[in-house]
């Protein structure tokens, strides 16, 4: 089922880029899906094992700061934040995506809203303590990919932390079908706003077949509130 589900968003994806519209997939993906995970690719209902192992290792607590989760999808990774003390706003850019975590959790304390990483809301610039974003660059296009890049840089407030997790190719490898890995080279745009690199981490994960994955720890050290230049 899920072959079925990666193939139909791989299919969308292609039609849409063909008409210059490359975002607009996602929502006719969740509207389809009618609220069954099954339909989507990955609609695992569960957070993010790089995530829940990160926030291990760190023994990171919320403590009440204010954490960003970009692209929420079924919200998950949100209400681990949550659930770990953080006061968590997660963003997507389907209204359906949003729709489908509010019915999930009904009495959550997240807020979901929808908004699109490539046109943040001003108000939301340098507030966010702890970003966490997870296999939405991936799905963008190379071409998208420095603009939300550098918007996700803005977001992160002083000495915030920003993961990212996606996946990771050597520049020489060929890029494949949706969801396209990302180069270190690419990832470097978050240096190029600025951002200091704490961690990057690169490595097979758990599932079957294992896949690549880059785990990236970055920090806005507190004298740097520059705007990015992209
Ligand atoms: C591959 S899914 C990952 C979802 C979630 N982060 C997870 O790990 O399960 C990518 C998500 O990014 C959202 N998305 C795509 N383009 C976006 C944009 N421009 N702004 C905000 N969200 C976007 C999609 O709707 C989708 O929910």
């Amino acid at each position: 089922m899920k072959d079925q589900a990666r193939a139909k968003a791989r299919q969308l994806a292609q039609d849409f880029l063909q008409r210059d519209d490359r975002t607009g997939w996602f929502e006719l993906l969740y509207a389809d899906a009618e609220e069954n995970e099954e339909h989507i690719p990955w609609g695992d209902m569960m957070s993010n094992p790089g995530l829940v192992d990160w926030l291990e290792q760190k023994n990171m607590q919320g403590n009440g700061r204010r954490a960003l989760v970009v692209g929420c999808g079924l919200g998950d990774d949100a209400e681990e934040l949550s659930r770990r003390g953080f006061s968590v706003l997660a963003f997507d850019i389907a209204p359906s995506a949003v729709a489908w975590c509010k019915q999930r959790f009904p009495t959550s304390s997240v807020e979901y809203v929808v908004a699109d990483v490539l046109q943040t809301p001003v108000e939301w610039q340098h507030s966010f303590d702890f970003i966490f974003e997870a296999y939405t660059l991936q799905v963008l296009p190379p071409g998208l990919r420095a603009k939300a890049m550098a918007n996700i840089a803005n977001l992160l407030g002083a000495d915030g932390t920003l993961l990212v997790i996606c996946r990771g190719r050597a520049p020489e490898d060929h890029p494949g079908l949706m969801p396209w890995p990302l180069t270190r080279d690419e990832l470097n745009t978050f240096l190029a706003t600025g951002l200091h690199q704490i961690q990057f981490e690169d490595y097979q994960d758990q599932e079957q077949p294992p896949t690549r994955r880059f785990r990236i720890q970055y920090t806005r050290h507190s004298d740097q509130h520059t705007e990015a230049p992209l």
